[in-house]
């Protein structure tokens, strides 16, 4: 964020402005289009270069920044772990000054350590931007963005709903930037419910009901967002329990939708594991809007590029 309260970096949601998060859901509106037409396009970042840089893996963020990134004209690189030069032992800020040497405007950074992106926005140029892609176990705004404008979507808006989470919470940064963007917009009921062990720190969420009660939590519930167990943040892994039994003990089967209102709607960030966290029955069901929360995945990207591109004449 900028001091003069404009979009300049997009670190963590949490601190931003009401209306900055609402221009993004709006314009991201905007940019939707029905299946089997062209997508939308903008040129407002033509000439201008976006280098996404991956140190960790990722499908669809990745795949819908690129192409967020082209459908708004730029010129784009995409380096990712296998092909960079990090694992030759050159530093992150090493890369980023040798992408800055080659122009580079716009940087899309995920990296399993926290504080990267941060790092990054402190020591590059002042006309640079910085777009956190998935810290560690702490934030991934452009998700939380996302989440927010399938939420508004289907329900009208935020007051009074009530979202449940469900799965390994200590280890999401989707859960961290949803519940960041939900206290931002509204006054809505937030329901956690992780297994024995994945429980979040109470700290990161203040005012949420943190539970092992998978069936009361359900109970009632507007929106439940299911998650994968973070396994490669996980060290002791041993006592994890096998998938049938965590689907059994803790995931989103049919049975326990049946405790949610009738129109919840049934969420995941991906990538899902079916039959852990959630049925297939369910992932595939009438109330899942996982695919559409890839679509808004790609419109809430441009809206964030051209949030950028307008805020600083990028065009
Ligand atoms: C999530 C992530 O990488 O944090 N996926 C995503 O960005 N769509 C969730 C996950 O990996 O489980």
């Amino acid at each position: 964020m900028a001091e003069d309260g404009h979009l300049h970096h997009l670190l963590k949601l949490a601190g931003l402005e009401p209306k900055v998060l609402l221009d993004i859901l709006d314009q991201a509106e905007t940019y939707l289009r029905p299946p089997g037409s062209a997508p939308a396009r903008d040129d407002c970042l033509a000439g201008r270069t976006i280098a996404n840089l991956f140190f960790e893996a990722s499908t669809r963020t990745r795949a819908s920044f690129e192409l967020a990134a082209k459908r708004m004209s730029a010129d784009v690189l995409n380096l990712d772990v296998n092909t960079s030069s990090r694992i030759k032992g050159e530093s992150i800020l090493d890369t980023i000054y040798t992408l800055q040497a080659m122009q580079a405007d716009i940087f899309v950074i995920r990296d399993a350590s926290a504080g990267i992106p941060a790092l990054i926005a402190a020591k590059v140029e002042p006309h640079i931007s910085v777009l956190n892609a998935g810290e560690a176990d702490v934030s991934h705004p452009t998700q939380g963005l996302l989440d927010l404008l399938t939420i508004r979507q289907h329900k009208g808006g935020f007051d009074g709903l009530t979202v449940t989470i469900i799965g390994d919470i200590a280890h999401s940064r989707v859960a961290r930037s949803l519940i960041e963007g939900l206290s931002i917009l509204g006054n809505s009921e937030v329901r956690l419910a992780a297994p024995p062990g994945m429980e979040p720190d109470p700290d990161h969420y203040p005012g949420a009901t943190i539970t092992s009660d998978i069936d009361g939590a359900i109970e009632g519930t507007d929106v439940i967002v299911t998650l994968r167990i973070q396994r490669e943040r996980i060290r002791e892994k041993s006592s994890l329990m096998t998938n049938p039994e965590y689907l059994k003990q803790y995931g989103l089967t049919e049975a326990r939708l049946e405790r949610a209102r009738a129109d919840a709607i049934v969420m995941h960030p991906g990538p899902m594991n079916r039959d852990v966290e959630i049925a297939g029955a369910v992932a595939d069901g009438p109330q899942s809007v996982i695919t559409r929360q890839v679509t808004n995945g790609l419109a809430v990207r441009m809206a964030i590029l051209a949030t950028l591109a307008g805020n600083r004449n990028l065009a």
